[in-house]
């Protein structure tokens, strides 16, 4: 199958640089018109200018493809409602998002200043909010959206230093499961990359064999393909050095307890058997979960209790 982009609008955030640049080049490669956003800041999220999200842009120019570039910063819902709007005026529609504007500031957490927890927060998680709500209107109305989330390795697993940008790339995936619930009738999907590559952003912490292994190149197919036509739904897609994989966020049968049971000593006791994990089970909303407890209890109890009604 070729994946094209002809007459498809996407904008990708933060690509003036890394990740975002990598992505946004092989979509105009394949015909997207692209509006390269990025405030051009430092790691830390400091300072700004527009130089980033222009340098991109004209390498997209220069080879024969459509791009504007835009500065605004994702935390400004008026600069990022305004960036909206220059491109629909443009060329009059969105057809995908993707959300990959990021900074870092780590620090383990007894030594990290709220502002530092905040300031990751706004950016990975408001940036991504910001952006998606403002396109999500005109997505509705044309029927068809791809929204792509930038989670990390971090996010899903942990990582010392990072409880802030921890935090924010696991929010971003409960933002995705609940969009993919609101878009569905609307031909909207929503999924999440986690990259992994040698940029600004990581380049001094990956060992220098490896650099040339992790380019952003490896991981624009992920990027692409979710936010083509041909894209899934609901995934956690990973990408790294031309490895992908998908995270599944998956429960436990689990137990039911009753009685005397029902207390801290017997779940204490039944530890074990609520953690094996033969059977697991993917829920596709959060009342799916609770069904399964009040079933199972209802059962025991005798009570009638059907969970479609
Ligand atoms: N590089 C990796 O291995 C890796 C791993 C996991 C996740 N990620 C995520 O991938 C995304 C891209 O990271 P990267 O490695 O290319 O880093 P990068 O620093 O090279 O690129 C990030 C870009 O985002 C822009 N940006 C930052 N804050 C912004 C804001 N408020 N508004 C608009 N633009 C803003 C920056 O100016 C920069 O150009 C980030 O969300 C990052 O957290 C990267």
């Amino acid at each position: 199958m070729n994946i094209s982009f002809e007459n498809r609008v996407v904008i990708v955030t933060g690509a003036g640089a890394g990740l975002g640049r990598a992505y946004a080049l092989e979509l105009a490669r394949r015909g997207a018109r692209v509006v390269v956003n990025d405030f051009g800041g430092s790691v830390d999220g400091s300072a700004a200018s527009s130089g980033a999200a222009e340098a991109t842009a004209a390498e997209i120019r220069a080879f024969g493809g459509q791009a504007i570039a835009d500065s605004a910063d994702v935390t400004d819902e008026g600069s990022v409602q305004s960036m909206v709007e220059k491109a629909v005026d443009k060329w009059g529609r969105i057809d995908a998002l993707i959300n990959n504007a990021g900074i870092l500031r780590d620090a383990a957490f007894h030594k990290m200043k709220l502002a530092d927890f905040r300031k990751v927060i706004e950016v990975h998680l408001m940036g991504s909010v910001n952006c998606t709500h403002a396109v999500w209107p005109i997505m509705r109305a044309s029927n068809y959206g791809r929204i792509v989330m930038t989670t990390s390795s971090v996010g899903q697993y942990g990582n010392f230093g990072q409880a802030n940008y921890a935090a924010a790339k696991m929010a971003v995936i409960g933002l995705m499961n609940t969009l993919v619930i609101e878009g569905a009738k609307f031909g909207i999907r929503v999924n999440a990359i986690g990259p992994g590559a040698a940029t600004r952003m990581t380049e001094a912490l990956i060992p220098k064999p490896i650099v040339a292994l992790m380019t952003p190149e490896s991981v624009a197919p992920a990027a692409v393909f979710l936010a083509s036509e041909a894209a899934p739904n609901r995934v956690i897609l990973n990408a790294t050095a031309g490895g992908f994989s998908r995270t599944y966020i998956r429960e436990t049968v689990g137990v039911h307890l009753s009685g005397a049971d029902c207390s801290a000593e017997g779940l204490s006791a039944s530890f074990e058997a609520l953690s094996d994990p033969t059977g697991e089970q993917l829920y596709l909303d959060g009342g799916q979960q609770v069904n399964k407890f009040v079933t199972r209890s209802a059962a025991v109890a005798g009570v009638n209790f059907s969970s479609g009604s």
